[in-house]
């Protein structure tokens, strides 16, 4: 029998919150399925949802996180696993963090839990490696520990699971060009000027305060990226405008989820993130580009 387990999709950054910053999503997620076999080694047996993805354990996010799992306590047995896609990669919607997460808990959940959920986290990082080449936490953290997560620091790993402390939802739009987020990571400057630093850690600390206070206007106030998303938003068609009729809809904030190419806004009540998501799809409908669509409760 298959420990069936699904992890949610997320939204990095979250504006000013560049790698260091996500919330998880209700859907789309992925499932992994998990089973023990006598054989040592892992395979991938099944792949569903989508095509093209790799069934080579050292090439696919689940076979790596696992690999990892077992190699650290040295288990002599060998997994199964399955995974099944339930959203597009390249979306910037976390798509191999959620494999990653949701595979890190399945195997965890096989070996009788000798991890807390937080120590999952190192683990499918290094699904993150593999995917994007950069072990970045963001999404897998949100993705394996729900609601808001800040990662305090990277060396040593320092996670701060913030829970859902305000009731938001988060539209989130989906244009179908892909984007890899190593070419959108390998495009940002290396430097940052100490003008635009102060601005991006002032809206982050205030951020942070507007969801533990519940004040929706000062989260309105803070939710800017005047670093990355001028550098990325070039590779997103329409973005600009997606994120104008957004805020026009009535939206806190607006900005690019991940590394693109989805757009997130996230609002106060549900009625306007349908009324957001409504107003970005409007600016998508005569250019040809499919789009992919949610909302969800943060
Ligand atoms: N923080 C990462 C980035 C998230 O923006 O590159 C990738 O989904």
């Amino acid at each position: 029998e298959y420990i069936k387990v699904f992890a949610p999709a997320t939204v990095a950054n979250v504006c000013c919150g560049f790698d260091v910053l996500g919330f998880a999503l209700e859907q789309p997620g992925d499932e992994v399925w998990v089973r023990r076999k006598d054989a040592p080694g892992i395979t991938i047996s099944a792949i569903r949802g989508i095509s093209g993805l790799s069934q080579n354990p050292e090439e696919n996010v689940v076979g790596v996180v696992a690999q990892k799992m077992l190699a650290e306590l040295q288990v002599s047995f060998g997994l199964d696993m399955q995974l099944h896609k339930g959203m597009p990669v390249g979306s910037g919607l976390g798509s191999s963090a959620a494999s990653s997460a949701a595979a890190a808990y399945a195997v965890n959940e096989l070996l009788g839990k000798p991890f807390t959920t937080e120590e999952l986290v190192p683990f499918a990082m290094e699904g993150e490696r593999l995917a994007s080449g950069s072990a970045h936490a963001d999404n897998v953290a949100p993705s394996l520990l729900g609601g808001f997560v800040l990662v305090r620091s990277y060396d040593p790993l320092d996670v701060v699971p913030l829970g859902v402390p305000v009731e938001l939802y988060c539209s989130v739009v989906h244009p179908q060009v892909e984007l890899k987020t190593s070419l959108a990571r390998s495009i940002l400057k290396k430097d940052i000027p100490l003008q635009k630093g102060i601005r991006q850690w002032g809206n982050l600390a205030a951020l942070m305060a507007g969801l533990l206070k519940a004040d929706y206007a000062l989260i309105g106030r803070s939710l800017h990226d005047e670093i990355f998303e001028p550098e990325r938003s070039f590779l997103i068609p329409l973005f600009k405008q997606a994120k104008q009729a957004a805020l026009d809809a009535g939206a806190l904030g607006a900005g690019i989820s991940g590394s693109g190419p989805s757009i997130f806004a996230l609002s106060a009540t549900e009625q306007v993130a349908f009324d957001v998501r409504t107003a970005i799809e409007q600016v998508y409908l005569s250019s040809g580009i499919d789009l992919h669509a949610y909302v969800s409760q943060v």
